[in-house]
């Protein structure tokens, strides 16, 4: 663990004072089912939404839910991986236990082996400048 300006950073992860936490990891993965029920986390993301397997797993994808994101965006995000199967965008999710991170997410649709469909998202960190941009977008968004 080390500490440096009031940010304490400690397996991958820096916590800063505001409540933001940055990962180091390439990207986090999780799937749903077709109703957007996980089924799958990856240790990466499970890491950052400080969660277990069973917080996750089973529940709707919305537990991570942080109330600022507007609802404009996931009507998007649904909208769109239904009509064309993928949608990307930027996601500020709750930590559990308090806290948050930043995410560029890319959903996919796809099929399982028994032929259900599934979605994918594949996240990574974002930039500074790309989460200014979404702030101040989600900001004028219902
Ligand atoms: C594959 C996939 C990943 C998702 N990942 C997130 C996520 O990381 N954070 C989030 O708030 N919603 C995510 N969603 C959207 C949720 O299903 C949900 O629409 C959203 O949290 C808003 O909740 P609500 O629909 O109950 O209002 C994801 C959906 C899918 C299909």
């Amino acid at each position: 663990m080390s500490k440096n300006n009031n940010e304490i950073s400690t397996d991958g992860l820096t916590f800063l004072e505001d409540g933001e936490v940055l990962y180091s990891d390439l990207y986090l993965l999780s799937e749903t089912d077709e109703k957007g029920i996980v089924e799958y986390a990856s240790d990466s993301f499970l890491k950052i939404a400080n969660m277990r397997v069973e917080d996750l797993i089973g529940q709707p994808h919305s537990v991570v839910r942080h109330p600022e994101m507007p609802r404009a965006a996931f009507k998007s995000l649904w909208d769109s991986v239904q009509a064309k199967g993928f949608w990307t965008g930027y996601v500020k999710n709750a930590r559990k236990g308090g806290g948050y991170y930043w995410v560029y997410a890319t959903v996919l649709r796809s099929i399982d082996k028994n032929g259900k469909t599934k979605y994918v998202s594949i996240r990574v960190k974002p930039s500074r400048e790309d989460i200014k941009k979404a702030q101040e977008l989600y900001a004028t968004l219902d």
